[in-house]
């Protein structure tokens, strides 16, 4: 693979922060070893759809809804991450869980951004603000976020890169959201994604 990018799809669901330091990176330079050519994403009304669109990255809606079965929709999505060649695909606030036939095809070219330091806060029913609100419940004073492979378990898979974010006693779940994509989404996504995309095209 010498002499080229590493090809990059982005999975999206909502507002698009991540794909947006991703596309940021790129541009400044920080991921140079990797391309993001497609944008997909399981909800029409997700503003990450606008995001690529005014980076010029295609961008697909692809709806379980019209899929009909789970099945159907990870078969779309496979099919259009293998028609664009993509080498890498990044969760990104993607809300979907993917099955084990899903992930197995594409081993360890799979990975997602968490907004805590797995293994606390994490597996099924732990996103988005569920997350922080976890994190405040239980009172911990530190919590962060987790790059790491996916696999069949949903957050199980193998970590990548970690970082920890301080708790303050007058947090609320959205400013300490903020504080975790801030200092930890935003800095570990873009760095793993080169880091990937570097070994891949040194193979
Ligand atoms: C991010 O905090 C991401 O870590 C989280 O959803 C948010 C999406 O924000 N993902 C999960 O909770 C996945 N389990 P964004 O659309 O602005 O990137």
């Amino acid at each position: 693979m010498a002499d080229r990018k590493a090809r990059v799809a982005v999975l999206v669901s909502g507002g698009g922060t991540n794909l947006q330091a991703i596309i940021d990176a790129e541009k400044s330079g920080a991921i140079h070893s990797g391309h993001v050519c497609l944008v997909i994403a399981n909800n029409a009304g997700a503003y990450a759809i606008q995001r690529a669109q005014a980076a010029g990255i295609p961008a697909l809606v692809i709806l379980k809804k019209e899929c009909g079965s789970q099945q159907a929709f990870e078969e779309q999505i496979a099919r259009a991450i293998e028609e664009n060649n993509i080498d890498l695909i990044v969760l990104a606030g993607f809300m979907a869980i993917l099955s084990e036939s899903f992930t197995s095809r594409f081993d360890h070219r799979i990975i997602n951004v968490h907004p805590s330091l797995i293994p606390s806060f994490c597996g099924a029913g732990f996103y988005g603000l569920r997350v922080h609100e976890a994190a405040l419940k239980k009172g911990v004073k530190v919590t962060g976020a987790t790059v790491h492979f996916v696999n069949e378990i949903p957050d199980g898979g193998e970590i990548i890169q970690q970082k920890a974010v301080r708790v303050f006693p007058n947090d609320t779940p959205e400013t300490l959201q903020k504080r975790v994509m801030r200092q930890a989404e935003w800095k570990i996504l873009p760095s793993a994604v080169e880091m990937l995309c570097a070994n891949m095209i040194d193979q």
